[in-house]
């Protein structure tokens, strides 16, 4: 008697748990009825800094090289960046903008003073690229351009005059001066930022004394009406995330006040350690998943934001700008420690991926961020040696979501989501973000974290009958593939489809991928 019941019980538990597994298979559910904020598409914005070979070989060779270029620029890098339909560059930088002296890079380039790198590597700059040459890269491009302004070591009076020669129209000696280096029209500045890391190499600032100077400074930045960049104040970072509280509580706009948005820094570091961050490659497990336990974070630095702007800012005028953020590690060995050179891997595209995802969510405050950085440097798109260049898998998400730039963003939530755990480390398994596109279809993206298994997703877009979707895959057997200049393509993205049953798609995400998909 007690053997058959506990039997029964057995078998009912069994039944239990299978249905139960049924229901918990994975469900992202997109309400296309519900159309969010638009995902401006600078978002999706880079970051060109004077260090290591980010501009120096890496992107500008000059009009004399043999590496074919236009106005100085090599063509095969150009050509990639364009297919990536880069929206906005930044630049001068980070820390070398507080050191940058507009005037030392116009005129002829062999007159242009020589200086010191004193940031990065403390080598040679000689100015080659300067004003004129960064806007020859925007319009190749077709990028929005974003300047980064001297705080540290120059003055507002230097800060406006560089408006003035990039803006003025008139017959201003300075206009004058741009006209007589070969631009006849005014430069288009986009956006225009005052100082950079002012907490740290900017300064060592306190809110309070940055704020001031913000307000001094502003207040000085003159141009004409139909080419007012916006104007962004250099905020915080981890560590510092005070400072967006008290930038959008103290700076009130008034006729000779802006402030259109507030930046932010982070970088993902695999141990969360300055000393030693971790390898680029070669990584143990727990380093993959410690890498994406770092870059969730992301998420909890918007939405403390995000309180602060909401709090001062109700009518959302202020944008939050995440102009420096992507995967910082210990320098390929036999590299110069001053140039942040390091390999790329699958690893970094599912960390574009997932903050990807993270921006989406936020789109109605986040208007801009800019991966450090473009070529060469930190979590870069492309790698260069001499003549030959490669695509990393960075450049490879950032390419399979491309559709999402300035498309409406829309709801998309994950039933019984998966969690991928490795220690003492728990994060999701997978992440998702769907949009409409300009081009009227419906875009989901989908990251599997776990590197060993592949997921079933059943996709369900509430409001609309679907056939099924098409698109592609970034993944690979290794956590850290990656391409090199000896097999350029080891990986890159794959086609991908499934067809729908009953009106859901059920999708076989397989282990540490990326797909990115439209629905039919
Ligand atoms: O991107 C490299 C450096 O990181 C930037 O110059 C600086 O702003 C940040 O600390």
């Amino acid at each position: 008697m007690f053997k058959t019941s506990l039997k029964l019980m057995v078998a009912a538990c069994s039944l239990v748990a299978a249905s139960a597994f049924a229901a918990d298979k994975v469900e992202v559910v997109i309400d296309a009825q519900k159309p969010g904020p638009v995902i401006n598409k600078n978002v999706y914005g880079q970051f060109a800094e004077h260090l290591g070979a980010g501009i120096y070989g890496g992107l500008w060779v000059g009009s004399d090289s043999k590496i074919p270029n236009t106005k100085g620029w090599r063509n095969d890098v150009v050509g990639a960046l364009k297919n990536l339909k880069v929206p906005l560059v930044r630049w001068p930088g980070g820390c070398f903008a507080d050191e940058y002296h507009w005037r030392e890079g116009v005129g002829p380039r062999n007159q242009r003073p020589v200086k010191v790198n004193t940031n990065w590597g403390g080598v040679e700059e000689n100015n080659a690229v300067g004003t004129h040459e960064f806007f020859d890269l925007a319009e190749i491009l077709g990028a929005e351009t974003y300047v980064n302004g001297n705080l540290g070591t120059g003055t507002a009076q230097e800060m406006a005059e560089w408006l003035e020669y990039m803006t003025g129209e008139g017959k201003s000696t300075l206009a004058e001066l741009r006209r007589k280096n070969g631009r006849e029209k005014p430069f288009k500045v986009d956006y225009f930022t005052i100082g950079n890391e002012a907490w740290g190499c900017g300064g060592n600032m306190t809110p309070e004394f940055y704020t001031d100077l913000y307000k001094q400074y502003a207040a000085f930045l003159k141009t004409p009406a139909h080419n007012t960049p916006k104007l962004v104040a250099s905020g915080g970072t981890v560590g510092h995330e005070e400072w967006t509280e008290y930038l959008s509580a103290n700076v009130k706009p008034t006729w000779s006040l802006r402030m259109d948005a507030i930046s932010f820094h982070f970088y993902t570091l695999p141990t969360n350690d300055w000393k030693v961050k971790g390898a680029a490659t070669k990584f143990p497990e727990k380093e993959w998943i410690s890498t994406f336990n770092q870059t969730l974070r992301m998420d909890g630095f918007i939405a403390d934001a995000q309180k602060s702007l909401d709090k001062n800012d109700p009518e959302k005028k202020v944008g939050f700008y995440v102009d420096e953020w992507g995967t910082w590690y210990d320098v390929e060995p036999g590299t110069n420690s001053g140039f942040l050179y390091q390999q790329n891997s699958l690893r970094d595209a599912l960390v574009a991926a997932l903050n990807f995802n993270i921006f989406h969510k936020y789109a109605d405050r986040v208007h801009m961020t800019n991966i450090a950085q473009m070529v060469n440097v930190l979590q870069a798109m492309i790698l260069t040696k001499d003549d030959k260049m490669i695509l990393t898998p960075t450049y490879h998400a950032f390419d399979m979501y491309k559709p999402f730039q300035d498309a409406t963003s829309l709801p998309a939530r994950i039933n019984h989501n998966t969690t991928y755990t490795v220690g003492d480390i728990s994060i999701p398994g997978v992440s998702v973000s769907a949009a409409r596109a300009k081009d009227g279809k419906l875009y989901v993206a989908l990251v599997n974290t776990n590197p060993k298994e592949a997921v079933d997703v059943a996709v369900n877009v509430a409001g609309e009958k679907v056939s099924g979707v098409k698109g592609r895959v970034l993944t690979s057997a290794a956590m850290d593939a990656h391409n090199t200049f000896e097999k350029p393509e080891a990986i890159k993205p794959a086609a991908f489809s499934a067809q729908a049953k009953d009106g859901k798609v059920s999708v076989k995400l397989p282990a540490k991928s990326i797909v990115v998909v439209a629905v039919e």
